[in-house]
């Protein structure tokens, strides 16, 4: 089992990576001296251990659609008729989707109560139950409203992750894949639990450095801002790790073009997202000039187009990216269908005849 701890200011808290850590919850709750527990999960019961004390179970569902602020009402009104109080403890149990929505409620009731996570996807264990972030959508965006609120303690078992299907376990893999860029360089040869361990020790330490987004926090979002363009353009037919994936190998083509680092670099980008049977190609159906103007309302965009990119200085935030130049780096890209890019097989991408 490896422990990794995020350590903040005024709050800190323990990552327990490995088979059976959930069982750790009990110990976690009875640390935090609270009496009652209201578990929102949106797996099965037997999935979620014993919390030692008095607990509320309310069932959950995974998924964008439930990340609204009438979720966020309707579990604060549960936790009001439990009687939960704010030295009591939430726990979430699920994907990234449950935890950040669950993560906003016990951020929200009282004016905070204190929240454990149990991430049963890669996605959520190596990223988004880790570092504080909470959100819900808006009709007009994702993760329009939210609160930094930090985890009491996130129980990473791996063993939840033996039930998923090989495409959630991709969805994961595409933010290990950019960690190679960032600072955790070749995570490919490890077992997934180091893999994990690796993935949430580099936001660990990035999230000490900047727990409010105002800097180097940005890092985190390699190869995000096509990613986040993609999901949109294929309405989410690319799931986020994909998109990622994509997004991660165009990074590298945009600061070769710009000069930024050399064709080895650039070559790494899609050899990493390879090596992890991520797709490393735009989707054929989209249109360059669509994804460009999909990254404009990118939230780091304060003007124009704005990249984190790999540099002679390492990883940095690079604003106004010509629009000229962007276009011409998404036309040299490799294109596949969709279909092709998200299907099983995973096959290579149309050969690389245009690294830049
Ligand atoms: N997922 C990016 C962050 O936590 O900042």
């Amino acid at each position: 089992m490896a422990s990794i701890p995020l350590r903040l200011k005024d709050h800190s808290y323990d990552v327990l990576i490995g088979p059976g850590v959930r069982t750790s919850l009990a110990e976690v709750v009875g640390r935090l001296g609270a009496g009652r527990a209201v578990v929102v999960s949106a797996r099965p019961r037997e999935w979620v251990p014993d919390t030692g004390v008095d607990t509320l179970f309310l069932p959950a569902r995974d998924g964008e659609r439930a990340k609204t602020l009438g979720t966020v009402e309707r579990l604060c009104g549960e936790f009001v008729r439990f009687g939960l109080t704010r030295s009591d403890v939430v726990v979430s149990c699920g994907g990234g989707t449950t935890t950040d929505v669950v993560g906003l409620a016990a951020a929200l009731y009282h004016r905070g109560v204190a929240v454990v996570h149990l991430p049963t996807t890669l996605l959520a264990q190596v990223d988004a139950s880790v570092g504080g972030k909470t959100a819900v959508n808006l009709p007009a965006g994702k993760n329009l409203v939210g609160a930094y609120w930090q985890p009491s303690a996130v129980l990473c078992d791996t063993d939840y992750l033996s039930t998923l299907p090989r495409r959630e376990l991709l969805n994961g893999y595409g933010e290990i894949a950019r960690c190679h860029f960032i600072g955790a360089p070749d995570l490919r040869a490890l077992p997934p639990a180091e893999q994990i361990a690796a993935s949430v020790a580099l936001k660990a330490r990035v999230v000490e450095a900047d727990e409010r987004d105002a800097g180097p926090r940005h890092i985190l979002n390699y190869g995000h801002t096509l990613g986040h363009a993609l999901e949109l353009a294929t309405g989410f037919a690319l799931r986020h790790g994909e998109a990622v994936a994509v997004g991660t190998v165009f990074a590298g083509r945009l600061a070769g073009a710009l000069g930024r680092i050399g064709g080895e670099r650039v070559a790494e980008h899609h050899d990493v997202v390879r090596a992890y049977g991520l797709p490393a190609a735009l989707p054929a159906e989209t249109e360059p000039a669509e994804l460009v103007r999909l990254m404009r309302h990118d939230k780091k965009a304060l003007s124009g187009l704005t990249f984190v990119l790999d540099g002679p200085k390492g990883v940095e935030l690079v604003y106004d990216v010509p629009p000229e130049l962007v276009t011409r780096v998404l036309d040299r890209m490799p294109r596949a269908p969709l279909a092709e890019l998200v299907g099983d097989a995973q096959p290579a991408a149309t050969p690389d005849t245009a690294r830049s």
